[in-house]
């Protein structure tokens, strides 16, 4: 299994320019949604680095798509020629939760799907009970056997009113796919508005589906009766830009991130600008640089555009080097804090209580053995050995390769003392 060995930066920190890779979370529904299409879509700027992606060809290809790659490119094409199988297994549920995404585009097309149940993951329980309530307001019904829900919408998929108890990226996705090509009017209420849900109703109103905001959690599907393949280029990564970011503000560095739309990241720039690091914005790219003493920070984790759940584990990290005390309150998973038990082991001061984590500010990192256990927690680890003293050794990288492109020749060429030990 690899492994990364860190050695912490002694006074310059980290120098240079990454280019934002194409967004994981944007990619995967896009992936998921060519099933809905009659001829071949093309997708530009395709994280082809990152094995979720990897997983979700795999899939599209078990189920019967024809996937061609065009890796110096970075794009995909997927056709489809013939129907698609109906039954999506456990294997590729089990490893990448997106999988639940082909669920709402099989419905969407076939009016029946059987797919794996998920279960928890380390981030805490992963419930998919709203996808399939929301399924039953388009006429669907659905049982469970063996560990698969079959479901089935034996008149055909039926225009229907569905409003999110609480807001749910991969829920609403499935719920748009399942409406597109419904028979009838669809009403989806407090959806999901983050910038990767609103790549996805761009690519299929460019595919001919009519999907129009009505308010602003809330939105209208008239059912069309088939979509057209086109080519659609996929947004920036917005958290693997924060990523970045992250690395020169823990190391007194400097950096420029290309290729990603400083609107995504407006809540999150707004922290680091807070703690104490002086952020330069044009439209398409964010250079941070860090001088100062950082700053305690408090924040709060919510939906789009509140500040992201998965960038949280990387300020957790940066706040470790803050004066002062900071607080963090996580509200949208329970389990999210697995980097912090690796972070004190090298040093920090980190005390959680429920949803609450407190962390002890300035305190003196030192390298050690260290162990990821999900993707964003595998950067926090990585941002901590960069500012402590001596040589870290990450276990269990490959949870980082779930989500980020060319994780070590990044690391790497913003100067990053790093190997790579399988
Ligand atoms: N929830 C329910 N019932 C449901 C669905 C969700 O109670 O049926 C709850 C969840 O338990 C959670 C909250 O609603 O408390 C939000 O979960 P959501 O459904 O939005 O999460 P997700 O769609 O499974 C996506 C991203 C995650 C990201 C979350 C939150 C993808 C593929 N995954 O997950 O990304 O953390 O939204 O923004 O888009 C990551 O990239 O590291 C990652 C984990």
């Amino acid at each position: 299994m690899e492994r990364f060995l860190i050695k912490g930066f002694d006074s310059k920190g980290v120098r240079g320019k990454i280019n934002c890779s194409g967004a994981k979370n944007a990619v995967l529904p896009l992936m998921a949604s060519s099933i809905l299409f009659n001829d071949t879509i093309t997708l530009k700027n395709v994280p082809l680095g990152t094995n979720d992606v990897k997983t979700m060809v795999v899939l599209l290809k078990s189920l019967g798509s024809k996937v061609q790659i065009i890796k110096k490119k970075k794009i995909l094409k997927i056709t489809n020629k013939k129907k698609h199988k109906l039954l999506v297994k456990y294997k590729y549920i089990s490893t990448m939760r997106a999988g639940v995404l082909v669920m709402g585009a099989l419905l969407g097309k076939y009016n029946k799907c059987i797919t794996a149940l998920s279960g928890g993951c380390s981030l805490g329980p992963r419930p998919i009970g709203f996808h399939l309530t929301g399924f039953k307001k388009l006429n669907c019904k659905y049982y469970l056997k063996q560990g698969y829900i079959n479901i089935l919408a034996k008149n055909g998929i039926k225009g229907g009113l569905y409003s999110f108890p609480k807001v749910s990226v991969t829920g609403t996705s499935n719920l748009i796919m399942a409406s597109v090509l419904a028979n009838g009017k669809t009403i989806l209420k407090n959806i999901s508005i983050e910038p990767e849900v609103l790549d996805l109703i761009k690519f299929l109103k460019g595919g001919g589906a009519k999907i129009n905001f009505i308010g602003k959690r809330t939105i209208k599907i008239y059912g069309v009766k088939n979509l057209e393949g086109h080519s659609h280029e996929v947004i920036g990564d917005r958290i693997e830009a924060f990523s970045y970011l992250c690395t020169a503000a823990i190391t007194k560095g400097k950096i420029k991130v290309d290729k990603i739309n400083s609107k995504y990241l407006e809540a999150e720039l707004k922290v680091l600008k807070n703690i104490g690091c002086n952020i330069k914005v044009s439209k398409y790219s964010i250079e941070l640089s860090r001088k100062k003493k950082l700053k305690q920070a408090k924040i709060k984790t919510s939906p789009f555009p509140g500040f992201a759940t998965d960038c949280m584990p990387m300020l957790m990290a940066v706040l470790t080097k803050s004066n002062g005390k900071s607080v963090i309150e996580e509200k949208i998973f329970t389990n999210r804090y697995m980097a912090a038990p690796e972070l004190v082991r090298m040093g920090a001061t980190i005390n959680i209580k429920g949803s609450k984590a407190t962390i002890i500010g300035k305190t003196k990192l030192n390298g050690a053995d260290c162990i990821s256990s999900d993707l964003r927690s595998t950067f926090a680890i990585i941002l901590a050995a960069m500012a402590a003293e001596g040589t870290s050794c990450i276990r269990r990288v490959y949870h980082g390769l779930r989500g980020y492109s060319n994780l070590y020749n990044n690391l790497k060429k913003i100067g990053v003392n790093i190997k790579r030990k399988s």
